[in-house]
């Protein structure tokens, strides 16, 4: 009994504000599902506050955290290494603390973004859109993790468009590989980056539940290429309505959040946990409710 509460694995998510997070519903999913002994825990955790937070998982008994909304970049300056995606994507989403104490950042954005893909149209990120232009809406951290993953799959060509275009510009600087084969378009000018294009994808905030609706047309858009949303409350976005119903292929959010949490899960379970429907309904309830 008591060897067994020694054992216990602990991890958890940082955010500020964090009990909207999904990621206890998935992960304690998974701890029940591989029956293995240990627990994850929503922590709030104000920005102020993020530097104690982390150094304080050197002492204690936590494997790993992942980082939510607004600590992904900040955290960079906290940890003691990263990894390459990290440091490609410029933000942390999953810290490993190892049996030294030494905290590990990494980055599993982009990795969630392409696993999700590769279950749905595996083809197109087979063939990287057979070189057709890849339409990428915004230019915060989610749209950094999206531009590094377009790159990695072979996408030849991504139109970046944002409302504020000198945000736009800085990622095309700060993302290696991205000057050669980015174009940037206006935010009002948007629907004319869908022509010829072979994937949509929104990684705006628009469309969120309490936020502004996206509007754009679509008409330009082939209807052979594929929309993808990376919001996922609501999942059935308007934008994907709206493709859906044109005859595009819709790929909605909840996936890519599903596959970003394999590799934490791994790293501090020693499991490798697998995206099923069953996880999908379990988290789906939780979503609704
Ligand atoms: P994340 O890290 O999730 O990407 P973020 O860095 O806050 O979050 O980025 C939010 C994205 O949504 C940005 O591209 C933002 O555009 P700006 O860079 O111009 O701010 C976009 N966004 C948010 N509200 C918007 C609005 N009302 N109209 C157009 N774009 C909006």
């Amino acid at each position: 009994m008591k060897d067994n509460h020694i054992k216990k694995l602990k991890a958890g998510v940082m955010g500020w504000p964090v009990s909207h997070s999904l990621s206890p519903v998935l992960h304690s999913y998974w701890l029940s599902k591989y029956n293995i002994n240990g627990s994850y825990e929503a922590i709030p955790v104000h920005p102020e506050d993020l530097e104690k937070a982390l150094t304080d998982l050197r002492k204690n008994i936590f494997r790993g955290v992942n980082l939510t909304v607004p600590h992904k970049e900040l955290a960079l300056g906290y940890v003691d290494r990263i990894d390459s995606m990290a440091k490609r994507i410029g933000a942390i989403n999953t810290i490993l603390v190892e049996d030294s104490g030494v905290l590990v950042g990494s980055n599993t954005d982009a990795m969630g973004f392409t696993e999700n893909l590769k279950d749905i149209v595996p083809e197109e990120v087979e063939c990287g859109w057979s070189g057709k232009p890849a339409v990428v809406l915004g230019a915060g951290g989610a749209a950094r993790a999206v531009c590094v993953a377009l790159i990695d799959i072979g996408v030849k060509e991504i139109r970046l468009v944002n409302r504020n275009s000198d945000r736009a510009f800085g990622l095309i600087e700060q993302v290696e590989g991205m000057s050669n084969l980015s174009d940037v378009y206006s935010w009002d000018n948007r629907s004319d980056a869908l022509s010829d294009a072979g994937l949509l994808v929104n990684t705006t905030s628009l469309g969120m539940t309490g936020k502004s609706p996206l509007h754009i047309d679509l008409t330009e858009l082939p209807i052979n290429s594929t929309v993808h949303d990376i919001v996922y409350s609501p999942l059935e976005t308007d934008l994907l309505i709206n493709a859906q119903q044109r005859g595009n292929k819709v790929v909605d959010g909840l996936g890519m959040l599903l596959h970003q949490a394999r590799p934490g899960f791994c790293s501090w379970f020693g499991t490798d946990p697998s995206v099923s429907s069953q996880l999908r309904q379990v988290v789906l309830a939780t979503l609704s409710k």
